[in-house]
């Protein structure tokens, strides 16, 4: 597993240089540093690595997928920027959150920007046809649609408690798993793949998506703080409609675990005694095996690829995944 992080970081690298060369003519200055800050912050960079795995792994190169997985990247920025001031989380990848150093209103510009950069950046890539990069471009733009229609369902699921799991998993298919397959279908589209190829990685994508969101639901409640870098219980101090809660509630124990999702003013004995009730009653592990089918189906998906070390690579990040503890 160590393996993944140490493929994602050396993917990074041009990742990283990419999206400074084109924020760096952001004005006025506060605007500019609250666009590139979470960058800097670090993040594992795991959707636009995929990208270009994906496209080497379709026999492409790399370089001309790079544009396009920087620009996922930034979209992915934007959502997290935005997200924050959402859930009202004050810490992201072990940094105060955007909007807790400039205010609320330079963090949706700053949000905006990044959105707006990212479509200039796969619109321009260069060495990929003009027909490649409409169809990247198309990707990356259902993805952001399918986002904010995922975050929409997540606010409105906070006001209620009888959420299915077929419900939440549309939202985190579209809140988290669209703009992952959307990331792995660019890099097939910028690698020349076939239309085939290019269906494929997109539910292999959508795949580890919906596994990635459940593992976060997890960490949320599991995870030690200062690794994870954003705050932990809470999805559990605002009634977040998670996997785990949804199984949580259809248990013996449902009563008092109501009690403390509807309070907007849980005590920290109030979430652990809430995260002790999610153990007891087999929500965690519940959650858990779902995303391993996820997980299981993904890598079954990946059997339309020749063999190669890429191909390889997004087999351990599928597993990768459901180890990882950030
Ligand atoms: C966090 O994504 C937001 C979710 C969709 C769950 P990541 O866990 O990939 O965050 P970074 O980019 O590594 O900080
Ligand atoms: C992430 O959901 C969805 C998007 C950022 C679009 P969460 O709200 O669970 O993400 P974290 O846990 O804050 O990273
Ligand atoms: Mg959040
Ligand atoms: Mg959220
Ligand atoms: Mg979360």
């Amino acid at each position: 597993m160590s393996d993944v992080k140490e493929v994602l970081g050396n993917y990074s690298v041009d990742i990283i240089k990419t999206i400074k060369e084109d924020l760096s003519v952001i004005t006025p200055e506060n605007l500019g540093e609250a666009s590139i800050y979470l960058t800097q912050a670090g993040g594992k960079m795991l959707r636009p690595a995929l990208a270009l795995i994906v496209s080497e792994a379709v026999g492409g190169n790399s370089k001309l997928a790079l544009k396009t997985a920087a620009a996922i990247e930034l979209i992915h920025t934007f959502s997290l920027i935005h997200d924050d001031i959402m859930d009202d989380d004050d810490m992201r990848r072990g940094m105060p959150s955007v909007h807790k150093v400039w205010g609320e209103d330079v963090a949706i510009l700053a949000g905006d920007t990044l959105f707006s950069k990212a479509f200039e950046m796969i619109i321009t890539s260069k060495d990929t046809t003009s027909e490649q990069n409409n169809n990247a471009l198309a990707t990356v733009a259902d993805a952001c649609v399918k986002i904010c229609e995922g975050q929409a369902l997540d606010m409105g699921f906070e006001q209620r408690f009888d959420v299915s799991e077929d419900e939440y998993m549309e939202m985190i298919f579209k809140k988290t798993g669209a703009l992952i397959a959307a990331a792995t279908k660019a890099g097939a589209i910028m690698g020349g793949a076939s239309d085939e190829v290019i269906d494929a990685m997109y539910e292999y994508g959508r795949l580890i998506g919906l596994a990635f969101q459940i593992q976060d639901d997890y960490l949320d409640l599991a995870a030690d703080e200062e690794t994870l870098g954003k705050p932990i219980g809470s999805d559990i101090g605002k009634g977040k409609m998670t996997i785990i809660a949804i199984r949580g509630l259809a248990s013996d124990d449902s009563g008092r675990l109501l009690e403390i999702l509807k309070d907007d003013e849980n005590s920290q004995s109030d979430i652990d005694e809430a995260i002790e009730i999610l153990k007891e009653c087999g929500a965690i592990e519940y959650a858990h095996n779902l995303a391993l089918e996820s997980v299981q189906k993904a890598k079954q998906v990946l059997e339309i690829l020749p063999d190669s070390s890429s191909k390889q690579t997004l087999v351990d990040i599928a597993d990768f995944v459901l180890e990882r503890k950030a």
